[in-house]
């Protein structure tokens, strides 16, 4: 059994879906379990850019069957346009499927998301407003509709005569905003059932059983990152999903004991979009500078990204909640041109001069805590066509090492460069 997970193990955007497509052609199966369009999964292939929200990128490969499973939020609209605009580039869909149990984001839950995103101030998460919170929420409260309801139009209807009703009057009431018919969300309904039909997977017991019976290689491809973990990470700025490694499980249907490997996505710096604590955030120029050489700004919503330094605190802690048992180090190649690096090996308390080594989970003390960091020579050359270990120059090699070692955990694959082949692989967790 060689099933392997792929979790970011910061706040997101640490480049997962390059590491997932990497992986992808090693997997028979590939699930997403997790989240929704607030994703942003972004590959390359022979210079030509993908971007997906919710579809795996492992459809990219033929043959493979591609699963969305029900721990993930689905936007219809979003979904439709991803297949049209990868049927239009000529790939071929039919090994996706999509769990009958995955919930709907419905119209008002964007509504309501983008609505307390801009009233709000005080409690603004910085959502990417895809109404994730509002849809995982009437999930929670069991006032969600599952794909499966749309093909059942009489208890769509009496799904519908118990949900509507409440909402409209938080819409109307709470939030002074548009209310919904039951016809107008039956009619998009109806339009959902006809968008997700070619896709839905109603024997998936079956399939995800065979799979685990033939010992297919099944990769997990999570999304966003262990830090924005709706218990684990820096609540309340955090996504309403899982991203921690253990939600593969949950979001897939497929339980823990059939997952072997959980590779977390970190890259050589952090970055952050929305609000919430970051303790080793970079307000300066050389913040600027990893945000312009990297790149940083985010594939759904174009927002400039927050940069810092690597955070082994941060890294260790995304170890034991995200059952990390190697890494993967993207975007190395973003310190070419850097003279000297940092990490953060401890925080410090700006009050008494305590040293935290392990991270603290209660965010409300992060405004008293400052990195105390390590300082790395920079090695001041070209690595992104490295192709092993040995080609990247002492320095990095040393930076590399020193991580591995804060960290606790191998480091089996390095990203040197955006490129599928800009990428050493110490280790295939599939051979
Ligand atoms: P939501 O998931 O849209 O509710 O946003 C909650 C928080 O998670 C915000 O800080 C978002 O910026 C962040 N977030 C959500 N999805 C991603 C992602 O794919 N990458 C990075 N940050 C994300």
């Amino acid at each position: 059994m060689k099933n392997t997970v792929v979790v970011g193990a910061q706040w997101g955007d640490e480049g997962k879906a390059k590491i997932t497509d990497l992986l992808a052609e090693y997997a028979d199966v590939i699930i997403r379990y997790q989240g929704g369009c607030n994703a942003g999964h972004t590959v390359v292939v022979n210079n030509e850019t993908y971007k997906f929200h919710l579809i795996p990128s492992g459809v990219l490969y033929k043959n493979k069957f591609c699963f969305i499973g029900a721990g993930t939020v689905i936007h219809p609209e979003t979904f439709l346009k991803e297949t049209q605009d990868l049927i239009q580039r000529g790939v071929d869909l039919s090994s996706l499927k999509i769990s009958p149990l995955a919930t709907i984001t419905l119209p008002y839950h964007i509504d309501i998301d983008g609505i307390n995103e801009t009233n709000s101030n005080k409690n603004k998460i910085g959502t990417t407003k895809k109404g994730i919170g509002p849809t995982y929420s009437d999930k929670i409260g069991r006032y969600g509709l599952k794909i499966q309801d749309l093909y059942d139009e009489e208890s769509l209807n009496t799904r519908l005569d118990a949900i509507l009703p409440l909402k409209n009057k938080i819409l109307e009431k709470v939030y002074n905003s548009k209310t919904y018919s039951k016809e107008e969300i039956l009619e998009r309904c109806r339009e959902y059932a006809i968008i997700f039909k070619p896709y839905l997977c109603t024997d998936w017991v079956q399939k995800l059983s065979n799979a685990i019976k033939e010992d297919k290689k099944i990769l997990f491809e999570g999304a966003q990152g262990i830090m924005l973990d709706i218990d684990y990470g820096t609540y309340p700025y955090v996504t309403s999903s899982n991203p921690i490694g253990g939600a593969a499980a949950t979001g897939s249907g497929i339980g823990p004991t059939h997952i072997k490997n959980i590779i977390g996505v970190t890259k050589a710096y952090i970055t952050r979009v929305g609000e919430g604590p970051f303790i080793t955030e970079l307000t300066d120029s050389i913040g600027d500078k990893i945000r312009t050489i990297g790149g940083e700004y985010g594939t759904t919503t174009g927002r400039p990204r927050r940069c810092g330094w690597f955070d082994a605190v941060l890294s260790r802690y995304c170890v034991l909640v995200g059952g990390l048992t190697q890494m993967a180090i993207t975007k190395i190649d973003v310190f070419n041109d850097f003279d000297e690096l940092k990490v953060c090996i401890a925080y410090k308390d700006k009050r008494n001069g305590k040293l935290y080594n392990d991270y603290p989970t209660n965010i409300n003390l992060h405004k008293y805590l400052e990195p105390v960091y390590e300082t790395f020579k920079g090695w001041n050359s070209d690595i992104s066509n490295a192709k092993s270990l040995e080609d990247l120059p002492l320095n990095a090699r040393t930076y590399l090492k020193k991580l591995e070692e804060l960290v606790g955990i191998p480091i089996k694959i390095i990203s040197v460069g955006a490129d599928r082949e800009q990428t050493i692989i110490l280790e295939n967790p599939f051979k």
